[in-house]
């Protein structure tokens, strides 16, 4: 936390790294003492096939060199890495497959809707979702304090890697590179929930003894793929059906990539909204960790020239999420940039889409500002080359 004055980029890993979740699970999981079926659901379930063998992975120190064997790996039909214990090698065999219902023609569609909506896919999941993500607890408590939470660009610039690899066109495809990064990151995720339960600092503010369980990864998904989709139907972007289908069915697979049952993955948007609706929106709530890494990751993207001031970005923020949020999170108030916002997006939105011929004076400047966040996303920021995704071995020391 302490060289933010170097960091020189923000990328979509912000939205997708951030990842984590708070209490989804309250919501609907089963009365106090409850067993049996009740304990079944999705806040009871981690992995039984990653975390296992990851905890013998971490104990019997071959991690080091797992990190080294798959910086090759990239490619989803790249061999799988070498040099790696059989018994690792053979997990990677046994999930490294789309599952049978995955559908090609709806993932090679949702690249294509990824690409064409791009736009408003960078500031929603990097603005919203990114920084939702410090308002859900569980989530900024377990990012905050694991090894990655202490240095955010590094892991922005790692998270990323999913964000950009899911977007790809082909990402599903054997040249693609999705399935790699979902695989790697639900490796990193066992690992996390080996390591996590051994911080004192992790443990003395957590409300669970686990973290990252399939619920928790469900709300992740709420905070970005159906936050998304509703933000396009409440800004009226055109978003016709098959690309509504199709933006669920690439979050549908990356979810089941990253070990969640197939039984409780959302069905349809309604199911969805339904979920999202029980477990992410009522968990919504500042913690001292999540304030902390808001600040941080604003702050990066205010050290880039946006084009906009940080009273801009603030309100931006506000504008997708709420000023309740915008309050908890202590964003300072500028009245003059939130009226700007507040006329200036819309009216930028029915230019863009062609529903209006009226350009808006500010077009420029957002366009300045979308392009600029693009280009973090895509990390041209810095190096231009996506971080590799790498498991941890400790935590974040304090
Ligand atoms: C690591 C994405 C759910 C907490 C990662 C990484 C990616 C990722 C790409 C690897 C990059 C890195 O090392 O920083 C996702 C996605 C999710 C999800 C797409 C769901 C849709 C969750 C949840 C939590 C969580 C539910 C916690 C509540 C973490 C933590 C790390 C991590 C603590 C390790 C960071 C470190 O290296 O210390 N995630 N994640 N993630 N994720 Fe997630």
């Amino acid at each position: 936390m302490e060289n933010l004055s170097r960091r020189k980029a923000l990328s979509l890993g912000v939205a997708l790294g951030l990842v984590g979740v708070a209490n989804p699970a309250r919501a609907w999981a089963a009365a106090p003492g409850a067993q049996g079926a009740a304990a079944t659901g999705p806040e009871w379930i981690w992995d039984t096939a990653a975390d296992p063998l990851m905890a013998k992975m971490i104990t019997g120190g071959h991690v080091p060199a797992i990190n080294t064997a798959w910086a090759s790996w990239v490619n989803n039909n790249d061999p799988l890495p070498t040099g790696v214990p059989a018994e690792f090698n053979a997990y990677l065999r046994q999930v490294n497959v789309l599952p049978s219902w995955a559908d090609p023609a709806k993932l090679k569609r949702a690249a294509d809707f990824n690409r064409r909506r791009d736009t408003y896919l960078f500031m929603l999941y990097g603005l919203g979702s990114g920084i939702m993500s410090t308002v859900i607890p569980r989530e900024a408590k377990s990012v905050y304090w694991s090894a990655g939470g202490a240095d955010m660009q590094d892991r922005a610039a790692k998270t990323f890697t999913f964000g950009y690899d899911l977007a790809e066109l082909g990402a599903f495809e054997p040249t693609g590179q999705f399935v790699v990064t979902a695989n790697k990151t639900r490796v990193v995720h066992a690992a996390v929930r080996h390591l996590l339960p051994q911080s004192p600092h992790w443990r003395a503010v957590a409300d669970e003894t686990i973290p990252i369980s399939a619920a928790d990864i469900l709300v992740t998904f709420h905070s970005l793929g159906t936050y998304v989709h509703r933000k396009l139907l409440d800004w009226r972007i055109p978003y016709p059906a098959a690309d509504q289908e199709a933006f669920l069915h690439s979050w549908q697979v990356a979810v089941h990539l990253l070990g969640v049952p197939y039984e409780h993955i959302p069905k349809t948007w309604a199911a969805a909204e339904r979920q999202a609706a029980q477990m992410l929106d009522p968990i919504l709530t500042p913690s001292t960790e999540g304030i902390e890494l808001a600040e941080e990751l604003l702050g990066l993207t205010a050290q880039i020239d946006l084009g906009v001031t940080r009273g801009f970005l603030n309100e931006f923020v506000r504008y997708v999420l709420s000023d309740e949020v915008g309050d908890w999170l202590g964003l300072k108030r500028d009245y003059a940039a939130a009226a700007l916002v507040r006329t200036a997006w819309p009216a930028f939105i029915l230019f863009r889409e062609g529903l209006s011929p009226v350009m808006p004076g500010t077009f420029y400047m957002l366009d300045q500002f979308i392009r600029a966040l693009a280009m973090l996303f895509l990390n041209k920021g810095s190096s231009g080359k996506t971080t590799p995704i790498t498991i941890p071995i400790g935590n974040r020391a304090a």
